[in-house]
């Protein structure tokens, strides 16, 4: 893949002409309300439930999150209070976030229903390959997991037919096209568009102000030569990502999607630095991959 393609500066000024032309929803004013009663010292859980039980379409949606199987709760929740002392204020907090990006990205179609379960399962997989991995935030983790592919519907709101190659986006980067056999899904998207989602994904989670970290490892989750990162945080995120992003595909994959997806020692042969950094094998892999299908599938 071209690193051409990774130009912050001059991508960053493509990608503002298309979300400038179709505006970015800043974060809603119930996620900065909940933010700041959870980072208070005292957090008082019932002010919290309270927030959010206010909100009937967020709280409809925080409780169909919670009972999906990614959390794997033990008990069917059918209120927030109990969503929130089953689920822990840390979890909550992230599944607000999850709720209200799907609100408002407001996922209507096929093509964004599977962005959303692509998202949902990254998030999940990442915060678990971070908790295995001893990364230090593993909330970062996940929000990076949810976050990683939000350009699409940006480009699809603007563009419809791309929709013919969203799951390619969505997916990890193939051996071919990292290879030079088969052009990069990015730089497919500047040929057609003048941009690509990576870089409108950057752009949105800036104007939500997600950490730096994060919104680095968006930019470069098309990218496998992480090592080229000064920063460790963003490095060790990065690899999260791509790592979260191919068992993610996986898993679409085994359940009759079409993203491509390599075997895992096609994958590890290319991605040498994100297995290094993360100090994981391939039988790592396996066995994180396995875990999941049992998870979600068992
Ligand atoms: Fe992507
Ligand atoms: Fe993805």
């Amino acid at each position: 893949m071209s690193s051409l393609l990774l130009n912050q500066e001059e991508y960053i000024k493509k990608a503002e002409e298309l979300v400038n032309s179709i505006g970015i929803p800043s974060q809603p004013q119930i996620v900065l309300d909940i933010n700041k009663e959870i980072n208070k010292p005292d957090a008082d859980l019932r002010k919290i439930a309270d927030i959010v039980s206010r909100d009937v379409a967020m709280s409809a949606k925080l409780l169909k999150i919670a009972n999906s199987p990614f959390f794997g709760l033990r008990e069917e929740v059918d209120s927030i209070q109990r969503a929130l002392s089953l689920l822990g204020l840390k979890n909550f907090n992230n599944i607000i976030l999850a709720s209200s990006l799907r609100e408002t990205l407001d996922a209507q179609n096929p093509v964004l229903e599977k962005f959303w379960n692509h998202s949902m399962a990254t998030a999940l997989i990442s915060l678990h390959i971070a908790k295995k991995v001893i990364y230090p935030s593993v909330d970062q983790a996940y929000i990076a997991g949810l976050f990683h592919d939000c350009g699409i519907p940006f480009i699809l709101k603007k563009f419809p037919g791309y929709s013919e190659i969203a799951d390619y986006a969505m997916s990890i980067v193939g051996t071919e096209a990292l290879s030079g056999r088969t052009k990069s899904i990015i730089g497919i998207e500047d040929e057609r568009y003048n941009t690509h989602h990576c870089a409108v994904g950057y752009l949105v989670a800036k104007s939500w102000r997600l950490s730096n970290p994060v919104c680095q490892s968006i930019w470069y989750h098309h990218y496998v030569n992480i090592d080229t990162h000064n920063d460790a945080s963003t490095r060790r995120l990065t690899a999260i990502l791509l790592l979260a992003d191919y068992i993610s595909s996986y898993l679409v994959y085994l359940a009759g999607g079409k993203c491509p997806v390599d075997t895992e020692q096609e994958w590890a042969k290319i991605h040498k630095k994100v297995l290094f950094e993360l100090s994981l094998t391939v039988e790592n892999i396996k066995d994180l991959r396995e875990d999941f299908t049992e998870k979600l599938y068992g």
